[in-house]
């Protein structure tokens, strides 16, 4: 199975990704990095892995519709099975949508669809989640619909919410568990118990 991720910043969720296919705990390969962000450490670190690696903004290509014909070239050319969107802060054009539709996969901090939708993105998370005086939250891994956060989901794990706890904390924590559990669930979508497509 060849991975495409996506990813927009730090790039730990990718990391974790290639060191779990690496490790052979996932079988299957990351093939290429899509980052809107030409500054985004996960660019780097696919260097780094010497995985091919492509900034590609609207920006960049005039328009959205421009940019999603790059995008499905870049994804044809390595004949990529499955996307997985790690901390990618873009919506994706609606004709990538229907080409991978039920291949596109995005793991968000919190159990959904609790703390989801616009606006609802890295620290936004945690607070809100804090603020509501929630006693756990965790980690969820859903397919990718064009509303954000809403496609069905196929994973979840809690992670506890402790007494004191910042939304750095919580972050932090939340992170960790994150790099395990998308080991163990592209895992399962790579032997099929997760099904593509
Ligand atoms: C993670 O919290 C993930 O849930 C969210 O973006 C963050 C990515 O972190 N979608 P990193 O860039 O992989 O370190």
């Amino acid at each position: 199975m060849n991975i495409a991720v996506f990813a927009s910043h730090g790039g730990s969720d990718l990391q974790a990704i290639i060191d779990g296919c690496k490790n052979n705990k996932i079988n299957a390969k990351v093939v290429v990095v899509i980052s809107n962000n030409g500054n985004s450490m996960a660019l780097q670190r696919a260097k780094n892995e010497k995985i091919s690696a492509y900034h590609m903004s609207a920006k960049k290509y005039g328009c959205e519709e421009a940019l999603a014909q790059e995008i499905l070239a870049v994804l044809s050319k390595y004949d990529v099975d499955m996307i997985f969107l790690a901390g990618y802060m873009r919506m994706l054009h609606v004709s990538v949508l229907k080409k991978y539709n039920n291949r596109i996969f995005n793991i968000h901090p919190a159990l959904l669809p609790k703390f989801g939708g616009k606006g609802m993105y890295g620290m936004n998370v945690h607070n809100a989640v804090i603020n509501a005086g929630e006693t756990e939250t965790g980690v969820t891994i859903h397919r990718v619909n064009a509303e954000y956060d809403s496609g069905e989901i196929v994973a979840q794990t809690k992670v506890p919410v402790i007494e004191n706890d910042t939304p750095e904390i919580l972050a932090a924590r939340v992170l960790e568990r994150e790099h395990e559990f998308l080991v163990e669930v592209i895992s399962d979508i790579s032997e099929g118990k997760i099904i593509l497509g």
